[in-house]
């Protein structure tokens, strides 16, 4: 299991590279790559009218912004980010939802706050995920639902290059050690499912990166595809 570092990159570190993300438009690229499998994800949660969403690592808020903002009774976003906070603000239409640059290992927001957590790409970054697990548990209404993508992932064959072309420290867990993590923080119902990516790159038109140093890899990653873990918050029993 992951244990928290001295080396592992700090909350200063994290908020600095993704500032260079967001000014490089790199917020909107990831939007576009995380949303087919955040749809799947979404698909699951019971979202509904009444529900009350906080998007952990929201980036530039496209999660509420632009999937579900319109049909929930309130949402947050938390990023520590503060260039990627502003573009969440300066997008954001709706009233009733409200962009922070906030740390999600650490929030500030009160016991059994939320309907609904979600994370999406974002979850491993976090120096002690266990921990963290157990903050979104204590800020999830009984009953609640935690949702995340997750595409850097151990039985994923191009992660190991990932983890050495980011800037930052991640946690390359399997999907059985993030399902031991979600169950140890105390959350029920624990799902995993692995949705393939959509769209690929055409051989002729890949253009070979860190991430993805040749075509083979980059097809392996398309079809591990992304994970989908789904749980949660156990409900009180009915009378
Ligand atoms: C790969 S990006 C994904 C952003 C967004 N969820 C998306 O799918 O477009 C990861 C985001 O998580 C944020 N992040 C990482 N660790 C965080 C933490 N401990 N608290 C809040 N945000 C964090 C980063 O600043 C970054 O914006």
């Amino acid at each position: 299991m992951p244990q928290q570092s001295s080396s592992f990159s700090s909350a200063h570190d994290v908020a600095t590279e993704f500032d260079q993300w967001a000014q490089s438009g790199r917020g909107d690229r990831m939007a576009d790559g995380h949303r087919y499998a955040t749809e799947q994800l979404l698909e699951g949660l019971a979202i509904a009218s009444d529900s009350v969403v906080l998007d952990a690592g929201c980036g530039i808020g496209w999660v509420l912004n632009d999937l579900i903002g319109e049909h929930i009774a309130s949402g947050v976003g938390i990023d520590l980010s503060a260039e990627m906070i502003d573009i969440a603000s300066s997008r954001c239409t709706l009233p009733h939802l409200k962009f922070a640059v906030s740390n999600s290992a650490q929030t500030p927001f009160e016991a059994n706050r939320f309907s609904h957590i979600v994370s999406i790409e974002s979850s491993y970054y976090v120096p002690d995920p266990l921990e963290t697990l157990r903050e979104w548990l204590r800020i999830t209404q009984p009953g609640g639902r935690l949702g995340l993508v997750i595409d850097l992932y151990q039985d994923n064959p191009a992660s190991p290059y990932w983890v050495e072309a980011l800037s930052l420290t991640a946690h390359n867990l399997s999907v059985s050690q993030w399902r031991s993590l979600l169950l140890s923080a105390g959350w029920t119902q624990v799902g995993d499912r692995q949705v393939p990516l959509p769209g690929q790159i055409k051989p002729d038109a890949f253009i070979p990166s860190p991430y993805f140093p040749n075509y083979d890899i980059y097809r392996s990653y398309c079809d591990a595809g992304s994970l989908l873990l789904t749980a949660q918050k156990l409900a009180p029993p009915s009378e």
